[in-house]
């Protein structure tokens, strides 16, 4: 079964961002040709120069809150992977009304744009926060709670349009619920930074890492390549009963943020001995988190032919390593 995607023309949205130039990169590797729209918000320009001058990479510096940038970027393309939103649960606590114009407005105007120019497939991130209250473990994609924050409601208005358009024009979609992604290219600064490379930025200057409450939510992180794995196979397949669906994005492994600051001690240790003496402080908890989240993910498994390569531990080793090489 065919499980890369080649020879195509695609898009990809916020592509100059985490995942997006993760993904960017695996595209060109298997031979597409890849538009990138950014505006560079969150972005950084550093993370596209690995293949910024590549004969088969095209970037379009724009907004997907702006219909003619949309327009412009879906011309000629089969598959779009849209990324582009901002991202995190606090930032959209403190200013609502700019996640809901990119999460939601930016994200309607690149579906209408992709369907009104015949694109055949609207492959977008969705995000495990959708889950909000529910308390069942593991998740399971059916099974969702009220959202416990804007940022969550944006994502799960996104998957409602997706659906809908899925239906009244026959766009094929597929939404990938990704679960907490880390490695590399991932932005360590900044108030809405992650916890993993923040973690470890902190610990190789030997700062001391704050975890909000007491270290016992869990999360099940998710490293980059597994996402690029299902990223390609939403693009490749065929089956019907696989399309116009949501699917959970993790390895189905459930890790404490006190497990997982000891992880990230030891592995960042190897580099520095000092490392492993550092102790983290704790401080209140997080307003809109959810308190655990692990997911099932047998139906990426069963439709789209998932299979996670590296587990938290063995991702988290690749992440530290190249953190460790490129901050
Ligand atoms: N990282 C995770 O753990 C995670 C988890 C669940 C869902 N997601 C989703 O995955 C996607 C990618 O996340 P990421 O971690 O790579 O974030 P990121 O912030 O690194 O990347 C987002 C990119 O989108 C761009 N962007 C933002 N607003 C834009 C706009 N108005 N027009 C054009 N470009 C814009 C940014 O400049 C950036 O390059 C997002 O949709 C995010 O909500 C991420």
């Amino acid at each position: 079964m065919e499980r890369m995607l080649s020879d195509r023309r695609v898009l990809v949205t916020g592509g100059a961002g985490f995942i997006g130039s993760n993904l960017i990169e695996s595209l060109l590797d298997a031979g597409n040709q890849v538009v990138c729209l950014d505006n560079f918000s969150t972005g950084k320009r550093e993370n596209l120069k690995d293949f910024a001058n590549n004969p088969h990479f095209n970037l379009i510096e724009g907004d997907i809150r702006n219909y003619g940038d949309c327009e412009k970027a879906v011309k000629n393309i089969e598959i779009v992977f849209h990324q582009a939103a901002l991202g995190s649960v606090p930032r959209s606590i403190k200013d609502p009304v700019s996640s809901t114009d990119v999460n939601i407005g930016g994200f309607v105007k690149m579906l209408f744009a992709a369907k009104e120019a015949n694109v055949k497939r609207f492959i977008y991130a969705a995000s495990s926060s959708t889950y909000g209250d529910h308390p069942d473990l593991p998740k399971v994609e059916e099974n969702i709670g009220s959202p416990l924050s804007p940022y969550a409601i944006t994502k799960y208005v996104d998957e409602l349009f997706a659906s809908n358009f899925a239906k009244t024009y026959g766009i094929e979609v597929i939404g990938l619920r990704y679960f907490n992604v880390f490695g590399r290219r991932q932005d360590p600064d900044g108030a809405y930074a992650a916890v993993i490379p923040k973690f470890v930025k902190m610990l190789m200057k030997h700062e001391v890492p704050l975890i909000n409450g007491d270290g016992a939510i869990s999360r099940d992180f998710t490293y980059i390549d597994n996402v690029i794995q299902v990223n390609h196979l939403a693009a490749v397949i065929h089956n019907n009963k696989a399309l116009n669906q949501v699917y959970n994005v993790a390895h189905g492994e459930r890790t404490t943020l006190n497990e997982l600051f000891y992880f990230l001690r030891e592995l960042a240790g190897k580099f520095d001995k000092n490392i492993l003496t550092i102790e983290p402080v704790y401080g209140p908890a997080r307003v809109g988190d959810i308190p655990h989240s692990l997911a099932s993910i047998e139906k990426a498994k069963n439709l789209l032919g998932y299979s996670p390569e590296l587990n938290v531990k063995e991702g988290l080793e690749e992440a530290v390593k190249w953190f460790w090489n490129n901050l």
